[in-house]
């Protein structure tokens, strides 16, 4: 009532670059039903699936079938990486220009979870070689090697999107390269801004096993010291089951159900601001990977409700989370995706297959559309709001 007044404000469909839901292959961690009832739930309307899954998404054929599946059982929007191997960059640009376009390459350039890593720096040359100018690439690229693919997208005079950054070195190298105009982005994940090394102790070893790993306090400090070079959060959503993460190596977190949450507790506490999460979660998404607009969607957040993070969260089938036990003050109250109520108090109501595959926006379409910010007004039954308006006149 309005003794108790809220703060609800609405935000834009967020959109998460870097999400694994894990079909085919991995249906046991996570499938497209599971993986986009955890989006919606966590106010995402909109994921770029990896294709680190098995079979790994690298052709047509792998590419058709991980669209069947998506097509039947998504519930939120979603769009596709393809993945780069040493033997696929003469095959892939045809998929990349098609009429049914992805949404970029995946490059794995260090040893992580699945089949696609390519430790040959020749093989990195090849896929620049062919793989369209305009349409994005992105790298799993740690430490040296953050410098390194750099340096071959300014040999090919293209950008390089780098994921989950994490280390100091890794930020300060994305940081110089931008200062000397290379065309170089990037992505923060949760884990790496809110957990480090000094939690290993208490979540336990494999469990906090994530690629890259954990870092130092310095490193996250050089992150939160850095956020003007962040361009993106996002989740590395990277479900496991405990069972398998305590037997073999099953580097990466859930995530989808607790980013916001997190976040809007950072901006309660003054490290980050509402305008920080519009910009990194939805308008530089938009702009670097050519993301169109998604008609009458928008998200409902009540910024003063605390709570604790649970043990396991309702949508995604990994059954835990490094962030049990954090309380968090931020809830996501409502999703509507292209004006259907899709998510509302915990429950996610849209059937397995409302979501779409999004089309990227061509150099074309680019120029007709520019970024544009529509969310409907908030209700007039609500105490006090916070207009987007109000947020993006605050610099
Ligand atoms: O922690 C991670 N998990 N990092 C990666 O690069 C891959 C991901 C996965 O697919 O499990
Ligand atoms: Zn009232
Ligand atoms: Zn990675
Ligand atoms: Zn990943």
């Amino acid at each position: 009532d309005c003794l108790t007044a809220r703060k609800i404000i609405r935000l834009p469909g967020l959109i998460d670059v870097h999400v694994h839901l894990r079909e085919p292959g991995g249906e046991e961690k996570e499938d497209f039903i599971s993986g986009t009832s955890a989006a919606l739930a966590g106010g995402i309307t909109m994921v770029c699936a990896m294709p680190n899954t098995d079979p790994a998404i690298v052709d047509g054929d792998t590419l058709n079938q991980v669209r069947t599946l998506a097509k039947s059982k998504a519930k939120c929007d979603y769009t596709f990486f393809l993945g780069a191997t040493p033997s696929n960059a003469e095959l892939l640009p045809s998929l990349a220009k098609s009429q049914n376009p992805v949404v970029g390459l995946k490059m794995y350039l260090n040893q992580t979870f699945g089949t696609l890593t390519m430790s040959n720096f020749d093989d990195w040359i090849k896929q620049f070689e062919h793989w369209p100018k305009d349409l994005p690439i992105v790298a799993h690229a740690e430490g040296r090697d953050t410098a390194a693919i750099i340096m071959v997208a300014s040999k090919y005079q293209r950008s390089v999107h780098i994921c989950h950054v994490a280390r100091a070195e890794e930020i300060f190298m994305i940081k110089a390269a931008k200062e000397e105009g290379k065309k170089v982005t990037c992505e923060v994940c949760p884990h790496h801004l809110f957990l480090s090394e000094e939690d290993v102790t208490y979540i336990g070893e494999s469990k906090s096993s994530v690629k890259p790993p954990l870092v130092k306090k310095s490193d996250q400090q050089a992150l939160w010291a850095n956020l003007d070079v962040i361009d993106c959060f996002a989740t590395d959503h990277a479900p496991h089951l405990l069972s398998h993460k305590h037997k073999q190596f099953c580097p990466g977190f859930p995530g989808l159900e607790t980013i916001l949450p997190l976040l809007l507790t950072a901006v309660h506490e003054k490290k980050l601001s509402l305008k920080d999460i519009l910009t990194k979660l939805y308008i530089n998404p938009r702009r670097i990977f050519n993301l169109p607009d998604q008609p009458d969607t928008y998200i409902e957040i009540d910024l003063d409700e605390t709570w604790i993070i649970p043990e396991s969260l309702p949508y995604t089938k990994a059954d835990w989370t490094p962030f049990a036990g954090r309380k968090v003050k931020g809830k996501v109250r409502r999703v509507v995706l292209r004006g259907e109520v899709a998510f509302i108090d915990g429950q996610v109501l849209v059937p397995p297959g409302f979501g779409n595959e999004i089309c990227p926006l061509t150099e074309v379409d680019r120029i007709k559309e520019p970024i544009r910010i529509t969310v409907p007004e908030i209700c007039a039954d609500v105490i006090q709001e916070l207009k987007l308006n109000d947020l993006c006149e605050s610099d």
